[in-house]
């Protein structure tokens, strides 16, 4: 096998011929790194050449029972991993430094560990009498986790191995070292080839092995991305700096339903839980204010209300902006198209800015006609009726679309002391007693109906 070097960007994963200042795949700049090639094994012959061992084949139907899974009790966690912890399965919790992924571990580990499962902790980042003092003050002293503080990968193997825990967090998979490999810690080729042993103990061993990655900025160091595709469930810990809410997201479950969240608020003695996210998303709302709509969405399998916020002002430069949190970008960009060509309301020579209360970040075209409406509401200076949801995909045309889950969506805004929804004209499911679905059939009706004008 010729040793050809392979380049990988640290921040998506992709792999080029050669070097360069920016990974064409995602566009990062300075993350491009040469990675070790792999070692030759003992033969270099091809691998058809018949010295490999037969593999017993199996058949599809099984009589095996479904994993038995191991609940924290942290129903937000619990929901996200599809109904609790699996045997033999490798997680992978990746968020920005300092979000709260070794608080929210540490938590998880003692309330998995007070439910029966023997759990193991490697902390790679703090000393064993930092995680100690923490475990304290968050009042998780007395929990049965068994720690080591410890980057050897080799070493910490090794005890694993003797110890055979149900459950090994290892916080975090950039500062783990495998002395086989010739590379620093923290770069591509150290976190697959860790995160690779790793993954392959929970499968060997039967442990639930829990990777933390953190998402790096510079290009030295890589991302979790890197190893995404090595596990079972990829889990993302989110959430604003200076906001105190963060959004726990599988994107990726084999175990379960991905694009489910749990919510968590930071608080001085650790995360707490948030059983009524949509409460919290909307709880310091001003009345009737121009530019705020609320969106009646699904997460998951719960709906949750969040609040959009735009603002539209002349622009003092000549390239107007365009400023989005929480949403997608593009999908910006399509609301103003469609409202400028199919409702003939321009948004040339104005800036926009477009938000997502509390933090949190909305991935649904449901959201569309929510966001349309507040582009609107903010250009017109006029607010919509306070106690009104919006929610209906836009197509291209200008039509609304209906989307899924109507009725979930009306009960959660009815619950919330909303009693009446915009809503796509087509949609399905009926609105629960008191409560008044204003059907819309497309984006100039509803223009026309909400601001009086077309
Ligand atoms: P941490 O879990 O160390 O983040 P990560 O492992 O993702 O890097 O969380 C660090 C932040 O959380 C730190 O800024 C302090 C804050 N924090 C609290 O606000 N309350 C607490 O009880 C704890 C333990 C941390
Ligand atoms: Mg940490």
């Amino acid at each position: 096998m010729a040793k050809t070097p392979t380049f990988t960007c640290t921040a998506c994963g992709a792999t080029h011929p050669r070097w360069s200042g920016r990974c064409d795949a995602c566009g990062a700049w300075n993350t491009i790194q040469e990675e070790a090639p792999l070692s030759a094994g003992p033969s270099k012959k091809s691998l058809g050449a018949g010295k490999g061992r037969a593999l017993e084949l199996l058949d599809l139907a099984t009589e095996e029972a479904p994993p038995p899974r191991t609940r924290s009790g942290m129903e937000e966690l619990d929901r996200v991993l599809g109904g609790g912890l699996v045997p033999a399965s490798a997680l992978l919790l990746g968020g920005d430094p300092g979000i709260g992924k070794s608080t929210l571990l540490l938590q998880a580990t003692a309330r998995f560990a007070s439910a029966g499962l023997s759990c193991v902790y490697v902390s790679g980042e703090e000393a064993s009498a930092q995680v100690r003092m923490r475990a304290q003050r968050l009042g998780l002293g007395e929990a049965p986790v068994r720690l080591a503080a410890e980057t050897n990968l080799r070493d910490i193997l090794t005890t694993l191995d003797r110890e055979r825990p149900q459950l090994a967090v290892i916080d975090s998979i950039q500062t783990m070292w495998a002395d086989n490999v010739e590379a620093a810690p923290g770069s591509v080729s150290q976190v697959r080839a860790a995160a690779h042993e790793l993954v392959s103990f929970a499968k060997r061993r039967g442990t639930a092995v829990i990777l933390v990655g953190h998402v790096t900025k510079e290009g030295q160091i890589a991302g979790p991305r890197v190893v995404e595709h090595m596990v079972d469930t990829v889990l993302y810990f989110e959430g604003e700096r200076g906001h105190q809410f963060r959004i726990l997201r599988a994107v990726k479950n084999r175990f379960g339903p991905a694009d489910e969240i749990g919510v968590f608020e930071m608080t001085g003695q650790g995360l707490r839980e948030v059983t009524n996210p949509s409460a919290l998303f909307l709880s310091d709302r001003e009345a009737r204010s121009p530019g705020a709509v609320v969106f009646a969405g699904i997460e998951g399998t719960r709906p949750v209300l969040v609040e959009f916020q735009a603002l539209v002002a002349p622009s003092p430069t000549p390239q107007a902006r365009r400023t989005v949190v929480g949403w997608d970008n593009a999908r910006l960009a399509m609301i103003l198209a469609v409202l400028e060509a199919r409702c003939g309301i321009p948004f040339a020579g104005l800036d926009v800015y477009l938000n997502v209360a509390g933090g949190m970040r909305v991935g649904e075209p449901a959201a569309d006609l929510a966001v349309a409406a507040a582009l609107l509401s903010a250009r017109e200076d006029a607010a919509l009726p306070p106690d009104m949801v919006v929610f209906g995909e836009i197509s291209l045309s200008g039509a609304l679309r209906p989307v899924s889950q109507t009725e979930n969506r009306l009960k959660e805004a009815q619950k919330l002391g909303f009693s009446q929804a915009a809503v796509p004209e087509r949609s399905t499911g009926s609105a629960p007693d008191g409560f008044a679905m204003r059907p819309v059939s497309d984006l100039t009706a509803f223009v026309g109906e909400m601001f009086g004008a077309g």
